[in-house]
């Protein structure tokens, strides 16, 4: 098992083995945390801190877990980004807590770019749980973990990706990560929510549904991420859902075993029907969430080796 990296920062500095090295590990983890014992003790004195200054709630509760999980001492620091003036006090917070010693920092920020920059300035491994509209790297290789496990694999499939593109990190997250292991790549949405240049990543642009739909293997949908608006980007509400949301008749035009994915949280009636969500025959909404606990404690071990590594400690 070789992973020679220090940090987790995004998909973009992965090679496709890493992404399956971590998806490996993390299918023993789905079989460790289906059992009755939920412990390893990886991480066992180990100290992890989870910095959120964004809200959230699965991938907080998902990092959090997969550190108890492991053994680690896990803190979690409330942080609310409308009090916080961002550079200068981000750098002074994270040199504050660089030294308490800990060995893993999952930080999540609204600004893209925030997450390396800390990283620069503590020596421990930092972990990006979402920056801005830049990356989102657990979502990605937990979306890849949900999909090579319903599909059997992962290159050689269509994905669509719709709704907000340009504001989502999310969707660039998937978008190199599906790249990376030859899947191909749609995005569907109104040209606004499109960011520009988009055509050059690999992937095809379409901005009608029932078209963009056409036979695809995975449906993934997104949130609109009204806080990155200031307003014009979208019709309404109720015209954006029947442009752009995905009801049973949109869904008819994928192939018939095609999944339903979504990063949550959800807007019902918004992007996606709610019946349509709840599916379990369709809908693989509630594995994405399952697997992201996996995901988190495969990429947790490995950065935890490489720190030991470097620390001139027994690996
Ligand atoms: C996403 C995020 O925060 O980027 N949520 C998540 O982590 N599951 C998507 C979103 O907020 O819409």
């Amino acid at each position: 098992m070789t992973f020679a990296h220090r940090h987790l920062l995004g998909i973009e500095q992965l090679h496709p083995t890493d992404i399956t090295t971590i998806l490996d590990l993390a299918d023993n983890y789905v079989t460790l945390n289906r059992g009755a014992s939920k412990r390893s003790d990886v991480l066992s004195g180990l100290t992890q801190i989870n910095m959120f200054f964004e809200n959230s709630t699965r991938t907080q509760a998902s990092f959090e877990l997969a550190g108890k999980r492991l053994g680690a001492d896990v803190m979690n620091m409330a942080m609310q980004a409308s009090s916080i003036k961002k550079g200068e006090t981000l750098i002074d917070t994270a040199m504050t807590l660089n030294a308490m010693h800990p060995d893993l920092l999952v930080v999540r920020h609204p600004q893209s770019g925030a997450v390396d920059l800390l990283a620069q300035k503590v020596n421990c491994a930092v972990l990006n749980a979402g920056d801005g509209r830049h990356e989102h790297p657990t979502q990605a290789l937990l979306d890849a973990l949900t999909i090579r496990r319903s599909k059997g694999r992962l290159h050689r499939l269509s994905v669509a990706i719709c709704g907000d593109i340009s504001h989502s990190r999310v969707a660039r997250s998937n978008i190199m990560l599906l790249n990376k292991m030859e899947s191909r790549i749609r995005l569907i949405g109104p040209p606004t929510l499109m960011p520009a240049g988009i055509d050059q990543f690999g992937v095809e642009v379409f901005e009608d549904m029932h078209e963009g739909l056409q036979d695809v293997d995975v449906v993934m949908m997104l949130r609109l991420q009204l806080e990155r608006m200031d307003g014009g980007f979208i019709p309404s509400p109720r015209e954006y859902y029947h442009r752009y949301g995905l009801d049973a008749e949109k869904l008819a035009q994928a192939k018939p075993d095609a999944i339903i994915m979504h990063p949550g949280p959800m807007n019902r009636g918004v992007e996606i029907d709610g019946t349509l969500a709840d599916d379990i025959n369709r809908s693989v909404i509630q594995d994405q969430v399952e697997m992201g606990v996996a995901v988190r404690m495969a990429v947790m071990e490995l950065l935890a080796q490489n720190q030991r590594h470097t620390n001139g400690q027994a690996a």
